[in-house]
């Protein structure tokens, strides 16, 4: 145990203000005189990101470790699985003390305003019970290996359009409502190490210097007992960020916050105690990592790979499935369609992106369970090419007309979604909305497989049989779409967001992304499915939607008590039996969120 107070007391002022920034871009601060290590922080969320050792790119985007990369926070959503997730929360710890990683950077819990957010795949869902659940699952399963977790991005950062400057205008009720309450929950659930405060700010305070987020809210309401990072590059003025609550700026740059620290502590203008109580979080945090990190640990590379194609399987969603055209016969004749099928999207792009251990694809795989001579591939488009070739298409119907039942494997390129840029539109590359349109006209039995890691506009939704969504389903989505097609898997992911039919009818439609200055929520409270249920408003799939391979019989509905006060909790029992002819599900022993 350390004497934290005491290993304060003997350092100057200098040391102090010296902690509360890295090193670098992903390392602390140590003080060796003191025995107090330089720790290292990394991307997240859904795999680790960490630079390898000798690269010169000091990002890690171009050159990182190999580990597993998991689906992404819209698949983790869809499985509804706490006990699921708490397992990839261990398993990218256990990955964490194999590299020597302190804290992980993530998970997300910002909520999917508009389907439009470049970063809605790194968050979980439009609702914030939902969002909440799975990040204090995700959280204790990190941070029960010893290794923090890094809760983003606090708070109200709903889309990447000048996300560094923007000032979101919330009312008081959806802020409480629905912007924080999921992070509410993660943070007196799951008390995260840390939690890393957005860039943009919020009814005219940036976060990283909002007294009322941080210190009122955050800390006296919900009892956070750790501490907040600023997102990389999101301080602002740092004696103001300090006093409100922000104790660590990262990454570390030499741009003369630490001296203005100390000139303020020496002017009077900032009480000694407050640099004091942030030094003290910092090496509170910093102490906690040590046992893990002194000790060497070595993770099983094909159990966290099988792991991540188990989360793949329970977070797609069997969007429609006419004529139980799913699963397919092992005897058939597939034509596989679509060049995703040989090159998976499988993980978003920008600070999440990762180098995975293994990679599957559609087409291996399917091969794997069928046989090659089941299964005829023609790429139908170019992987990253919104313009459609016609002679690919041609080519792709030629090869449908031969087969029994055609997959269609589709989605959105990176280009189309990533963090740093919102999409303008919802629609997938028109050379995929063209495959499909063919493929429909020459066959009856066209299954669509999507890889995105947001809602699409479906215009061909009524002309073809079944819609998979995969979402970006990590490195082992592929074995995982095979196993649902085949029926090796019954799908059993529900919808985390609504699927709009098109973008006009977002609530947020006309107030996203706004700017130059404010973004309005002028919605209020009236997100995703809670608008389109007032409203009484049509969507493609709703909120909570997902088909299975079985049927359910419910009987025995019964209420604790007829009426309710505020504080009084209701008790919903019901008996739910499987009247199909397949489990429901692998794992029969999970209980899902609601
Ligand atoms: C992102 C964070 C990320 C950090 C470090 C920022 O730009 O918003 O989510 O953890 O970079 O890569």
């Amino acid at each position: 145990m350390h004497d934290i107070k005491e290993l304060i007391s003997q350092m100057t002022l200098e040391e102090k203000a010296s902690l509360c920034s890295g090193k670098d871009f992903w390392n602390l601060k140590g003080i060796e005189r003191l025995g107090i290590p330089s720790i290292m922080v990394t991307d997240g969320p859904h795999g680790l990101r960490k630079k390898a050792g000798d690269s010169s790119d000091q990002i890690g985007l171009s050159d990182s470790v190999p580990a597993t990369c998991f689906p992404t926070a819209s698949a983790l959503a869809a499985t509804w699985n706490r006990e699921l997730i708490y397992q990839v929360g261990e398993a990218l710890g256990e990955e964490c003390r194999e590299e020597k990683v302190g804290v992980i950077l993530g998970p997300g819990a910002n909520i999917k305003r508009s389907p439009l957010c470049g970063r809605n795949f790194e968050y979980f869902s439009e609702d914030p019970y939902l969002s909440g659940e799975i990040a204090k699952s995700h959280i204790n399963g990190v941070q029960s290996q010893g290794v923090g977790t890094s809760l983003k991005h606090y708070a109200v950062n709903n889309q990447e359009y000048r996300r560094m400057t923007i000032d979101a205008i919330v009312d008081e009720r959806a802020l409480r409502e629905i912007y924080l309450a999921g992070y509410e929950i993660a943070v007196k659930e799951s008390q995260p190490w840390t939690m890393m405060c957005a860039y943009n700010k919020v009814n005219g305070t940036y976060c990283s210097e909002h007294k009322y987020l941080m210190d009122d809210v955050l800390r006296g309401e919900w009892g956070y007992k750790g501490l907040v990072v600023t997102d990389w590059g999101a301080m602002n003025e740092r004696v103001k960020g300090l006093t409100a609550g922000i104790e660590l700026e990262m990454p570390g740059v030499n741009n003369g916050n630490n001296a203005m620290i100390v000139a303020a502590v020496t002017s009077g203008e900032l009480d000694e105690a407050v640099l004091d109580q942030a030094v003290e979080r910092i090496l509170k945090m910093i102490f906690k990592t040590e046992k893990t990190l002194s000790e060497d640990y070595q993770y099983n590379r094909q159990s966290h790979h099988a792991l991540a194609r188990r989360v793949a399987g329970e977070g797609a969603v069997l969007l429609k499935n006419e004529n139980n055209v799913l699963p397919l016969p092992k005897t058939a004749k597939i034509a596989l369609l679509g060049q995703f099928a040989k090159t998976p999207r499988y993980q978003g792009a920008g600070s999440s992106l990762m180098n995975p251990t293994q990679l599957d694809n559609i087409y291996d795989e399917m091969t794997k369970l069928v046989g090659e001579e089941n299964i005829t591939f023609a790429p139908g488009y170019h992987a990253k090419q919104n313009e459609i070739d016609s002679e690919l298409i041609r080519e792709a119907v030629g090869t449908a007309q031969k087969a029994d039942a055609v997959v269609v494997c589709v989605g959105l390129p990176d280009i189309f979604e990533v963090e740093g840029l919102d999409r303008g539109h919802m629609r997938l590359p028109q050379s995929h909305n063209a495959l499909i349109e063919a493929v429909a006209k020459a066959h009856s039995k066209v299954v669509v497989v999507l890889s995105n890691g947001s809602p699409v506009e479906m215009p061909w939704a009524n002309q073809i049989q079944a819609i998979l969504e995969g979402y970006l389903g990590g490195q082992a989505g592929a074995g995982a779409i095979a196993d649902i097609l085949f029926g090796e898997v019954n799908p059993s992911g529900k919808l985390a967001e609504t699927f709009p039919i098109k973008l006009e009818d977002n609530p947020s439609y006309h107030y996203f992304p706004g700017g130059p200055n404010t973004i309005e929520y002028r919605e209020s409270i009236y997100v995703g499915y809670r608008y389109f249920d007032t409203a009484a408003a049509d969507v493609l799939f709703p909120f909570g939607h997902g088909l299975s391979y079985t049927t359910f019989e419910y009987s025995d509905l019964q209420l604790s008590q007829r009426t309710l006060t505020d504080n009084e909790t209701l008790t919903v029992t019901l008996t739910v039996k499987n009247t199909g002819d397949v489990a429901g599900k692998r794992s029969s022993n999970s209980t899902c969120v609601m």
